[in-house]
């Protein structure tokens, strides 16, 4: 009796321990994970595939956790860290916290920035630095790209005439087939009316129209041509905000998004003024809102500070990410995501709805509002490392975090968006042979998105290269695992497969002891071309 007792109490206590090891879907709830008690970056492995990508934890789980079935689309994020295991990358993940795509490969620092239509077609944007030029902290001189669904890239996109490339805190692809973006050049200028010095240096934000195709500009607005420091809030010669020198410029401004609009205005978010200017194609302000000097008066929960990622939604409507903190203040007691009504000729900004966080936490930087088409919402809250879900009203429906809170893990804005991927680049596999008559394969293929099966296949000869079916496993994670229970055959290869039974690609062929060879010749994909 005894011994049955403490070996079932033994048992119990066994199952309930993390599953660090190759987790393969999100924890619910998971008070561990939420303390830092599994490490400040919990992270999944697999058998052969070489990534370790961040473990998610519904620390505010949805009914059918871990599925969160209620969305649709996948996760995008990019965290950012010391902690972090794996680096250089974004995210796309499913709802379920398996990974579909890391973008690896294009640079020291990447930042997934979410799907755009450009000539037409869906592409992934991606932010990159080779990790030079960083200075100060919190900017970074980069370039964007554009992946098309094959994951080749289909453009470079970086500024014009400018001492500085794209920096990180916006890229935005218009109808015209044009790109949004910033800069961050230093620029020297008289600060001695901050307390600084006559030859000073600030930071000078900049936005750039980019035209994709020409790589020319055909818009450029200098934040220090039309606003004066005085309007801002950030103090001069602070650690966070520089102290105007050439290697540590003043922030006076901090740039952080900007829409173009179907009419030709731009609406450019300056974080450290507390204010969207609303700014016309010739560079004159049309107006301004929130800060010192707004012209809409901000009724009651409609003002916000040290903000992020204002987009209009709509006729009359914006969302914007309120932080309401920096590292050195903090104005409300949790940063929000924010829907406002404004009026144009009452000159009046009313307050929608509002998001609010999970533990009702503060956010000190970064942070993004994304609107879904049917009236909910995803808020990323930046620099606490959460992505959280808000229904119509606002109210909070789930949340899930990527890193611990306070772990200094942070990704930029966080999206849900679909997107379809079929790279070219073909699947990758690795064949083992853990025990005599028993071949485990492991099939993967980094950003993949329609693959439902994956089948074995093996060939006796390299020539001719003859292939048999040898087993097939349904796709449920990044990687896959296919036994064969057999011998006789030394090459093998795997095939993706589509829900249809359609074959998306073949992998070269691999020989048991590891020797990688092409695939063989005519094997037909049958799977139709992307429309
Ligand atoms: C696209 O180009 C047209 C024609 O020049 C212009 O009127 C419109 O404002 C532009 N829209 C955007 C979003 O750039
Ligand atoms: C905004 O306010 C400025 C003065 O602060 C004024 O010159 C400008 O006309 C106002 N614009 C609008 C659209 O009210
Ligand atoms: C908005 O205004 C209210 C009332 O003045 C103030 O309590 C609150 O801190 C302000 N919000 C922000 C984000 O500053
Ligand atoms: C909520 O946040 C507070 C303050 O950051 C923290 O001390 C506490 O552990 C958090 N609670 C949970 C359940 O994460
Ligand atoms: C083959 O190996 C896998 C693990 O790689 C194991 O799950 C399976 O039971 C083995 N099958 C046989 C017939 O040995
Ligand atoms: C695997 O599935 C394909 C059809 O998708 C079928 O042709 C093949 O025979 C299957 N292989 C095995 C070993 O069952
Ligand atoms: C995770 O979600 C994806 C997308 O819905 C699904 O294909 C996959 O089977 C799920 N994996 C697990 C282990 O539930
Ligand atoms: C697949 O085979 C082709 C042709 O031999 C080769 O160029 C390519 O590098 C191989 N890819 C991998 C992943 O082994
Ligand atoms: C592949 O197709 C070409 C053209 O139809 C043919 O000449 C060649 O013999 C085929 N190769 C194999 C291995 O079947």
């Amino acid at each position: 009796m005894v011994f049955f007792f403490s070996s079932t109490v033994a048992l119990l206590s066994l199952l309930s321990l993390p599953h660090l090891i190759s987790a393969s879907v999100a924890y619910c709830s998971n008070e561990e994970y939420e303390s830092g008690a599994l490490g400040q970056s919990p992270y999944q492995t697999y058998n052969a595939a070489p990534y370790k990508p961040v473990q998610l934890n519904y620390a505010l789980p949805p009914a059918d956790c871990p599925s969160n079935s209620q969305v649709s689309g996948y996760l995008m994020f990019s965290p950012l860290g010391d902690d972090l295991t794996m680096t250089g990358g974004g995210y796309t993940m499913n709802p379920n916290g398996t990974m579909v795509y890391f973008s690896s490969g294009f640079g020291a620092r990447v930042i997934l920035r979410g799907v755009f239509t450009y000539q037409g077609e869906d592409h992934l944007g991606i932010w990159v630095s080779d990790g030079t030029n960083t200075v100060p902290a919190g900017h970074g001189s980069g370039w964007n790209i554009l992946l098309d669904r094959t994951y080749n890239v289909a453009a470079k996109i970086t500024t014009s005439g400018l001492t500085v490339g794209a920096d990180l805190h916006e890229l935005h692809v218009t109808t015209n087939n044009t790109a949004i973006i910033t800069a961050f050049p230093t620029d020297e200028t008289d600060l001695s009316a901050y307390g600084g010095s006559k030859v000073g240096y600030i930071l000078n934000p900049v936005a750039q129209e980019i035209d994709i195709a020409t790589g020319k500009a055909i818009f450029t607005w200098k934040a220090l041509d039309h606003i004066s420091p005085s309007e801002c809030y950030a103090p001069f010669g602070t650690s966070s905000t520089g102290y105007g020198t050439a290697t540590d410029p003043w922030d006076y401004f901090h740039m952080n998004s900007i829409q173009k609009n179907d009419d030709g205005t731009y609406l450019i978010s300056s974080r450290h003024c507390h204010t969207l200017y609303l700014v016309d194609s010739a560079g004159d302000i049309l107006w301004r809102m929130g800060g010192k000097n707004s012209n809409f008066t901000m009724n009651d929960g409609a003002n916000f500070t040290w903000q992020h990622h204002a987009r209009f939604r709509g006729p009359g409507q914006l969302s914007v990410f309120d932080n309401g903190a920096t590292d050195w203040e903090q104005d409300i007691p949790y940063s929000q995501g924010l829907l406002l009504d404004y009026d144009e000729s009452a000159m009046t900004v009313s307050l929608s709805s509002t998001r609010a966080p999970y533990n009702r936490t503060n956010t000190v930087s970064q942070g993004s509002v994304e609107l879904l088409s049917d009236g909910n919402s995803i808020v990323g809250w930046g620099a606490m490392p959460y992505i959280s879900g808000h229904d119509q009203s606002g109210e909070i429906m789930w949340s899930a975090q990527f890193a611990v809170a306070g772990s200094g893990i942070s990704s930029y804005r966080s999206f849900l968006q679909d997107w379809t991927g079929r790279p070219s680049i073909p699947p990758s596999m690795k064949v083992t042979s853990p025990f005599s008559n028993n071949i485990t394969v492991y099939a993967w293929w980094n950003g993949a998105t329609e693959v439902v099966s994956w089948e074995l296949l093996g060939s006796r000869l390299i020539s001719p290269l003859k292939t048999t079916s040898l087993a097939n496993a349904s796709k449920t994670d990044f990687e896959t695992a296919l036994v064969y229970s057999g011998s006789g055959y030394t090459y093998y290869q795997v095939a993706a497969h589509t829900a249809n039974g359609e074959i998306l690609s073949y992998s070269n062929f691999t020989a048991l002891d590891g020797t990688t060879f092409g695939p063989a010749e005519n094997q037909t994909i049958t799977a139709a071309p992307l429309s």
